[in-house]
Order: structure tokens, then sequence, then C-alpha cells
């Protein structure tokens, strides 16, 4: 059988991740496939309580609790969504996984990435994702965005700073994985987004 693909898709609040998902699960029907859509955190019974203590403004936690919250949901997820599909040759893709918690609770509340490395290597081991799509917006764009779409989540309301240290640590996690996190400009009008996320995935298709 022909094995899956894992596809991660990362960004700041209001990068655009959604309307791209979308997307991608599209280019990939086309292709005769029937990915799993699942999200980070939650895609899992567990997982969506956990999400749901996550993202209530109403909530207050040591950054360090807010990580072992994120990879505790991860370790359901992976046993219980992500390894077995893949496992069954099932493409999986994810709305975010780990290297939002380097970007969010490394960049942004400024927690260690050597705690946060032993984590990643306890909860997923050597697995990775083939392929990181990371949509780069300007923090300010990120922020307009989100305010025009909805209520704001514990993360959403934090402050520019916080979203701008959030980006820098994605920016640096591009460069430390270069051929596995792909960025695309998400500034750009929404038809040359699509084409750039097209021409990324039809490359992973090709090589599958
Ligand atoms: P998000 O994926 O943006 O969902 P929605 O589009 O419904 O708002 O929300 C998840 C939030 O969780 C987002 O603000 C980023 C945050 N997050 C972390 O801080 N660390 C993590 O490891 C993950 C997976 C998400």
């Amino acid at each position: 059988m022909k094995s899956g693909k894992f596809i991660t898709l990362e960004g700041i609040d209001g990068a655009g991740k959604s309307t791209q998902l979308a997307w991608i699960v599209e280019l990939l029907q086309q292709a005769g496939l029937q990915p799993v859509v699942t999200r980070e955190p939650g895609g899992t019974t567990l997982g969506e309580r956990v999400r749901a203590l996550l993202l209530d403004k109403s909530m207050t936690m040591h950054a360090e609790t807010e990580a072992l919250l994120m990879f505790a949901a991860r370790r359901e997820h992976l046993d219980k969504v992500i390894l077995p599909a893949l496992q069954q040759g099932q493409w999986v893709i994810s709305d975010r996984f780990t290297d939002a918690s380097f970007a969010y609770q490394g960049g942004g509340r400024g927690l260690d990435q050597a705690k946060l490395g032993i984590l990643e290597h306890w909860v997923q081991g050597g697995l990775q994702p083939d392929l990181t799509l990371y949509f780069d917006v300007p923090v300010e764009i990120g922020q307009q965005r989100v305010r025009q779409v909805k209520d704001a989540d514990r993360f959403e309301q934090e402050q520019a700073g916080f979203f701008q240290r959030v980006r820098n640590a994605y920016l640096d996690r591009v460069r430390q994985f270069p051929n596995r996190i792909q960025i695309i400009d998400s500034s750009q009008p929404l038809t040359e987004v699509k084409a750039a996320v097209e021409q990324t995935v039809q490359r992973l298709l090709h090589d599958a």
C-alpha cells in the first residue's frame, strides 16, 4: 500500500490557514485522495476538551501548564487519529502541530526551547510532518483579520508584541527546517496564495 503523507498548517492567528486548508483538501480530492482533516489543540474527544480549557479567556495558567496541556492533547491525537490513519496509508492534514508549540509557548510565552524539545521527543519520537506550510503575514494584518471575524480567544486577545515573538519563532523554525517547512507569503492576493499552495501540494503528490 502507498504510504500516506502528513501535512501540517501553521501561522499566526489571522494568517488565513482555514481558507487554505479547504483549498488543500480540494486539491487532494482532485487527486483521488480522501484526507483525514484534523486540528490542534484538539482532534480527539479528550483533545477538544483540553482545547476548550486552553482557549478559555477566563482561564489563567502557568506557561508550562499550557505547554504540557498542548503536548498531552497531542499524545492522544497521535495515538487515536494521526498514527492509525498514516498506518492505513491515508493522508492527514492537521491545522497546527508541534511547530505551534515552539512558536506560541516558546516564542510567545518565552518557554525554554530545550524543554519543549524534550516534550516533542517524548510525545512523537522521530515523527515529523512530511510537509509543513507556514503562512506568513505581518502581525498587523493578522490582528486585523482576527478582529473582523469573531470574539478573541485566550491567545487571540494577546498584544502585538506576543504575536511578533510568535512570528519570529516561526521564521526561526523555517530557517531550521528548510526541507520540511515551506513558507507561503500570505499577505499576497488570495489567488496568488492559492497558486503557491497548489504548487507545493502538487510537488508532494508528485513525489508520493
Ligand atoms: P487556531 O488554530 O487559530 O483555531 P481558530 O482558527 O479556531 O482560532 O487556535 C488555536 C490556538 O492555539 C492558536 O491561537 C494557537 C494556539 N496553539 C498554541 O499556542 N500551541 C500549540 O501547540 C497549538 C497546537 C496551538
